[in-house]
């Protein structure tokens, strides 16, 4: 669609909040309305505020003075499109959502959200939604951008904590545990673990050996300090946890009866709810492996809590502004990827559905060895 055609488009976050959310719409609402002319509505709380209707008239007033502001300034949820509970019942809201895409006369719709985000754009754009999308996730794991909006701030703020976490550590001559968030990828962790000087580094694709940890932290605690520093993903798991997951993923790729099916999710729900609590129950083993005392710190939501760093601003900036550009050019079904110092538009299906996990041979792993970090394996 020519440039000329645009003239109002709406915008929404969705998935977990993340640092930069406010730059990023702020971003695309200034290019929009300053550089194009066009309107611009925000719908509140994800998929669930253009389902239901609940939006707001975007003005460069409500664009002002968020640019340092954490969380959304729209709101947001976790809901898919086909599957929403509205009404107190599970919904497939995508006929609804098509019909107040059109009834507002948007002529595009910019999501900024992960990978549950990147699935129900290409849902909409298959309903012929012209959508473009923002990757955001302190997770890191969304494919063929360089970076996600929010994980360089959560970086700092996991570093920072490990850093902080050192004090206690060498003063009471303890194993402090760090949790950090990411249940399938490990990118937050091995940067954080690997800037903070973590001892040990735990993530989800390297499956660890209990016993080779506490190998480690012996071995440390007998020849450099009585004190380590270990950095676990929430989804780190120990070999056997990591096979029996493997198991049930496959029996649920095999599934070929809905009876099937269901029986390989359970057992994966099953698998997750035993897996829950996983760092306290490593803290436990290590203490009678070594000998040592363990404590442990879960970070949670403070990390992804608070002002965006300079970093994130700056990525919610680029991609914010060429998000428009790009839909100003005819762009559609598009996400809006970094790379390198540039930006280039990447079609939404070959995002949707897949995770951008650690290499095991990429270089961040190969630096966390050379310094004789122990990554459990
Ligand atoms: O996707 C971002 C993230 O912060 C993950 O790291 C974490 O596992 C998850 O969200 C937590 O989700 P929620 O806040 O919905 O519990």
């Amino acid at each position: 669609m020519p440039a000329k055609q645009i003239k109002r488009i709406g915008i929404l976050t969705a998935g977990g909040d993340s640092p930069g959310l406010n730059a990023a719409i702020r971003a695309v609402g200034k290019a929009a309305i300053g550089e194009h002319g066009w309107e611009i509505i925000g719908f509140r709380d994800g998929f669930l505020g253009l389902a239901l209707d609940n939006f707001i008239e975007l003005r460069k007033e409500h664009l002002s003075g968020i640019l340092t502001v954490g969380g959304t300034v729209l709101g947001t949820s976790r809901d898919k499109v086909h599957r929403m509970m509205v009404d107190g019942r599970e919904q497939d809201m995508t006929r609804a959502i098509v019909r107040n895409y059109r009834r507002h006369r948007l002529d595009a719709l910019v999501c900024i959200g992960g990978g549950g985000t990147q699935k129900n754009a290409l849902r909409l754009a298959q309903e012929g939604i012209r959508i473009v999308t923002l990757p955001k996730t302190i997770d890191n794991d969304v494919p063929m951008t360089d970076a996600t909006i929010g994980f360089n701030t959560a970086l700092g703020i996991a570093t920072e904590a490990i850093d902080r976490l050192h004090s206690t550590a060498h003063s009471h001559h303890r194993i402090v545990i760090a949790e950090i968030m990411g249940h399938k990828a490990g990118w937050l962790t091995l940067g954080a673990g690997i800037a903070g000087g973590a001892d040990v580094i735990l993530i989800p694709e390297i499956p660890y050996d209990i016993e080779k940890i506490a190998a480690a932290i012996r071995r440390r605690a007998k020849l450099d300090a009585k004190f380590s520093i270990v950095a676990v993903a929430e989804g780190a798991k120990s070999q056997e946890d990591a096979a029996a997951f493997e198991a049930a993923e496959r029996r649920r790729a095999k599934a070929k009866t809905p009876e099937e099916k269901g029986f390989a999710k359970l057992r994966l729900a099953e698998l997750e709810t035993e897996h829950a609590g996983n760092t306290l129950r490593v803290a436990r083993q290590l203490e009678g492996l070594t000998g040592l005392e363990a404590r442990v710190t879960i970070l949670g939501y403070v990390q992804r809590g608070g002002t965006p760093s300079y970093g994130d601003r700056l990525l919610a900036t680029r991609l914010g502004t060429a998000c428009v550009d790009l839909l100003a050019r005819g762009a559609a079904g598009v996400m809006v990827a970094a790379q390198g110092y540039g930006v280039q538009p990447v079609p939404i299906e070959s995002v949707a559905g897949k995770l951008k996990l650690v290499p095991l041979d990429h270089p961040w792993v190969a630096s966390a060895r050379a310094v004789g970090t122990c990554l459990g394996d």
